[in-house]
């Protein structure tokens, strides 16, 4: 397994729509490890392929926080939303691919997601909690779409003029 290089908004290659997977082949497999060994490093909660520029449907993800508690690495190819509920919910998100910046997003409370797992089975299941905000943060990257383009222009302006000047500034290192 290795870690990955993790794209930083902008880049063109996180506003694309990814496209399906067909087999889950060894070489996808090793990806979706190399992207929990990426996830766990940075450290991180979820994180979706096109964030290490890689433009298929994959997300991976761990949102066990209780200390000593036992890691869930999940690995979820052409995750679906299949059934959102009209309860929602707010949280602060953040995003390994935008360091540092934090908004309040609102989403559906729960949802039942539908995916294929790293052996190639169909799994579903129902989230809540971080759980389902994290699911649907994920699962919006492989849409091209990031959790600032929930908030007002003027903040998402901001947000990506900080992230330029950062990538600037890691580029003269
Ligand atoms: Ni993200």
């Amino acid at each position: 397994m290795s870690v990955r290089d993790i794209l930083i908004h902008p880049d063109p290659r996180l506003k694309k729509v990814c496209a399906p997977v067909d087999d889950i082949t060894p070489d996808l497999q090793r990806l979706a490890d190399d992207m929990l060994q990426t996830m766990y490093e940075a450290p991180g909660i979820g994180l979706a392929a096109p964030q290490v520029g890689d433009l298929r449907r994959l997300i991976v993800m761990d949102c066990v926080k209780e200390e000593g508690a036992e890691p869930r690495p999940m690995v979820l190819f052409n995750p679906e939303v299949v059934w959102a509920s009209d309860e929602t919910n707010v949280y602060e998100e953040g995003c390994l691919s935008i360091p540092d910046q934090y908004a309040d997003v609102e989403r559906p409370a729960e949802v039942t997601v539908r995916w294929i797992d790293r052996d190639g089975a169909g799994q579903e299941e129902r989230f809540d909690g971080l759980w389902a905000t994290c699911v649907q943060h994920e699962i919006d990257h492989l849409n091209g779409k990031l959790f600032i383009d929930y908030l007002k222009p003027l903040k998402r302006q901001l947000i990506t003029r900080k992230m330029v000047k950062l990538k600037r500034e890691r580029a003269r290192l």
